[in-house]
């Protein structure tokens, strides 16, 4: 079975069920999501390798060899049509054309289910999915189920990575208008113990551990790497719990009454679903999403704990997130420039900012220190690499505004995961290109030779899509110093 089969068994069946790594249902054959590649624009739909199975990321890796691809659809499996799209400009606008949010990488959250491949939905800033007119979803103060598996590395405190029930207008229209899982370490509303990341409620100008609107010591820490959130409401009822997504079984956080501040007693859901954002898409939020469902109707927690055996059974593991050839922590490398224009210029820095230079053996000590970079395990994630500038040791190369920069480490989060890069074989066939960890649509790119973390394709003028696969295509070699 699978967990909305669970869900239909109890008699609180799914009325959304989103999953870009496996089917939801044992007998689930449908698509799972659309991608779409950078170099011609033309998408192609992923679906499950077997009934109920795991998706089919071969199909997804042979559609975008040599070129980027976005999730453009992740598809409703509960046969209503409740898909998620490009979520459109509401209270906040999204940073694409039109006010639009970005679409997310195909490629930012690889792992395996039972050893096989599959790729999750990875929400930098900016990123946002959203159905404003879905069907079967709970209104009013109806009852809803929700759980979703997540990255528990893989948050902040913006505003707000959410999945669930939010407002039709991409407005805010008031407290009570959503019902969504939050997790993140967000303090602007509410905060669980510890310093966070917590599963919280979304219930609109609120992010919700408990009853009391401010700290609910009951709601932990948890930050296991997969993590199973659950988020559930009816009429002066709701509920809060979670698990280790990889193992062991589900934790009551709160279960309860609503918070006692005016709007949330009844509850005024508005039906619309939210991926990655807030309810008036706010969009300054991150978080990785797996796999998720609404239901109609208060499951109950024996109907949950099934859930959570399925989501164990389904054995979410890591895997790598780097190809091409490799990289040795401790070395020294130099990176060349393999566009037409400019071979014999070297990926090298003036001062803070990041630049191409003509360098050759015969170049002076202080070009050549200036062309050569330490490679370092990820700062922000150490399955990742970051790189210390040589003559200028404790700093490293991170974006900034999508400039590459030669930053002091601060010893931020921030700055760490700016400063974390994972390099994937070339996209023009010839040795890397350096992926931003944080934002996996941009890749190392040199612009006018200024270096810039790109998107093939997007507002910015160093986003260009012309050129780009040469643009971010490096050839790595021993360190000139
Ligand atoms: O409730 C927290 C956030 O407040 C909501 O997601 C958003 O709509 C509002 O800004
Ligand atoms: O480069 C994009 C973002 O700009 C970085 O993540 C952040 O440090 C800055 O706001």
């Amino acid at each position: 079975a699978g967990p909305c089969d669970i869900y239909s068994s109890g008699g609180t069946p799914c009325v959304a069920a989103h999953s870009t790594t496996r089917a939801l249902y044992s007998t689930y054959t449908g698509p799972l999501y659309q991608v779409q590649r950078g170099s011609d624009g033309t998408t192609a739909t992923i679906a499950p390798l077997s009934a109920g199975g795991v998706a089919n990321a071969p199909a997804q890796d042979s559609f975008c060899a040599n070129t980027t691809c976005l999730i453009t659809i992740i598809y409703d499996q509960s046969g209503r049509g409740n898909h998620l799209t490009q979520a459109p400009p509401g209270g906040f606008s999204g940073p694409e054309s039109n006010g639009y949010d970005n679409l997310a990488s195909a490629i930012g959250a690889p792992v395996t289910l039972n050893g096989q491949k599959a790729y999750g939905v990875f929400i930098s800033p900016g990123t946002g999915y959203r159905n404003n007119a879905a069907s079967g979803t709970a209104t009013g103060d109806a009852a809803e189920g929700m759980y979703a598996v997540l990255d528990g590395t893989h948050y902040n405190d913006g505003c707000c990575f959410d999945y669930g029930n939010a407002e039709t207008s991409s407005h805010d229209t008031g407290n009570g208008h959503m019902e969504a899982i939050y997790y993140g370490d967000n303090t602007a509303w509410g905060s669980g113990s510890g310093s966070g990341p917590w599963i919280m409620a979304d219930l609109e100008n609120g992010l919700f551990s408990g009853s009391s609107v401010s700290n609910n010591a009951g709601d932990p820490s948890i930050s296991y790497r997969f993590v199973t959130a659950v988020i559930k409401g009816e009429p002066n009822q709701w509920a809060i719990r979670g698990a280790d997504a990889a193992s062991g079984s589900l934790s009551t956080y709160y279960s309860g009454a609503r918070p006692s501040a005016s709007g949330y007693n009844p509850m005024s859901k508005e039906g619309a679903i939210i991926l990655g954002i807030g309810g008036d898409n706010s969009v300054s939020a991150q978080g990785t999403f797996y796999e998720g469902v609404m239901t109609s109707g208060y499951p109950s927690d024996a109907t949950e704990n099934s859930v959570q055996a399925n989501v164990v059974a389904a054995k979410y593991a890591v895997t790598s997130l780097t190809s091409g050839p490799a990289l040795t922590v401790g070395s020294s490398i130099s990176l060349r420039a393999t566009t037409a224009c400019c071979t014999t210029r070297y990926l090298a820095h003036t001062d803070t900012t990041v630049n191409t230079q003509v360098v050759s053996s015969s170049s002076t000590t202080a070009l050549k220190q200036q062309a050569s970079w330490t490679v370092r395990a990820g700062l922000g994630n150490s399955a990742c690499f970051s790189f210390e500038s040589v003559d200028t040791p404790g700093s490293y190369i991170r974006h900034y505004d999508f400039a590459l920069l030669v930053n002091a480490d601060d010893g931020t989060k921030q700055m760490h995961e700016d400063a974390t890069f994972c390099p994937q074989a070339g996209l023009n066939g010839q040795g890397n290109s350096i992926r931003s960890w944080n934002y996996p649509t941009r890749y190392f790119r040199h612009y006018s030779n200024v270096l810039y973390v790109a998107s093939n394709g997007g507002v910015h003028t160093f986003d260009a899509a012309a050129s780009f696969n040469d643009d971010v295509s490096w050839v790595i070699s021993a360190g000139f110093a």
